[in-house]
């Protein structure tokens, strides 16, 4: 699986501490050489390959050609906590659609988030058609209408509020194998990067709780979700071009911390 280059190889040890399966070794100053049956083990998280400042070593199964240099410029911590912290759920769309160029460029970015032991188990519906998206909402009003706790959703619905999908003219859904107990929080992580990165594309998005909740209790709208048999939704996420822009940033609890 691993091959090194024993001239460009500088024995500093980087791939050894990169590795999170303990999967390459070097003995004394020899060159570090994968350790027995590493290739069933190695989780392809490219790590021994992306730390190597010489490119002495690939890895068959990320073959270095596959990688792209790490950018220079990244946001600094402030204008990463403005971003954090003025995100908002938007909740009132333009009809405009979102183009395709810019979901691509969303889900190029969310398919980079961390999924637990790199599993990448993660696939993805984007929903933009008009008739499908009523029927997102018509399966997920049915769900809440059996609930007392949602009945003022209900009634806003009655009231001709889109109180499931906001107008959103389009809506992602992440799902995974129904047998694979992390779907839920790659699918969440997944989301949040694809939320984040949005934010700063201009477009709005929300979190369709409601959305993912139903189809947890109402079969029929895993198909409208294009969620496969043996496969459960991990999260969605309305997007859209947003009518509102918060001037201010609301409030929120202190954090709750035990320092121990
Ligand atoms: C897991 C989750 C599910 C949510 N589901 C919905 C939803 O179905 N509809 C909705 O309007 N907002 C939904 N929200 C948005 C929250 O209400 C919102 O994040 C919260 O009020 C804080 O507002 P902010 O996102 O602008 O900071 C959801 C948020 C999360 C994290």
């Amino acid at each position: 699986m691993i091959t090194i280059d024993a001239q460009k190889c500088v024995r500093d040890g980087f791939c050894v501490q990169a590795c999170p399966a303990n999967l390459i070794r070097m003995d004394g100053g020899s060159v570090p050489e994968e350790i027995d049956g590493a290739a069933d083990r190695c989780i392809r998280c490219g790590h021994c390959v992306a730390v190597c400042p010489t490119n002495a070593l690939d890895n068959a199964l990320t073959p270095a050609g596959d990688y792209f240099p790490t950018p220079e410029k990244r946001p600094d911590a402030e204008a990463m906590e403005n971003l954090l912290v003025s995100r908002r759920s938007a909740r009132s769309f333009r009809k405009k659609p979102v183009s395709r160029e810019q979901l691509e460029r969303l889900l190029e970015t969310a398919r980079r988030s961390p999924t637990a032991s790199n599993s990448q188990k993660l696939s993805w519906t984007m929903i933009q058609d008009a008739q499908r998206l009523d029927r997102v909402r018509e399966l997920s009003l049915e769900w809440m209408g059996g609930d007392p706790a949602r009945s003022h959703y209900v009634e806003s619905a009655r009231q001709g509020r889109d109180v499931i999908l906001r107008n959103a003219t389009a809506l992602a859904v992440v799902h995974g194998p129904a047998d694979y107990a992390w779907t839920a929080i790659d699918g969440t992580i997944a989301l949040t990067y694809m939320e984040l990165l949005a934010a700063t594309m201009g477009l709005g998005t929300c979190w369709a709780g409601l959305v993912t909740a139903a189809s947890k209790a109402v079969p029929d709208l895993l198909p409208v979700l294009g969620v496969p048999e043996g496969s459960q939704v991990g999260g969605a996420i309305m997007l859209g071009h947003p009518r509102l822009k918060h001037l201010l940033i609301p409030p929120r609890n202190a954090a709750r911390v035990t320092w121990l």
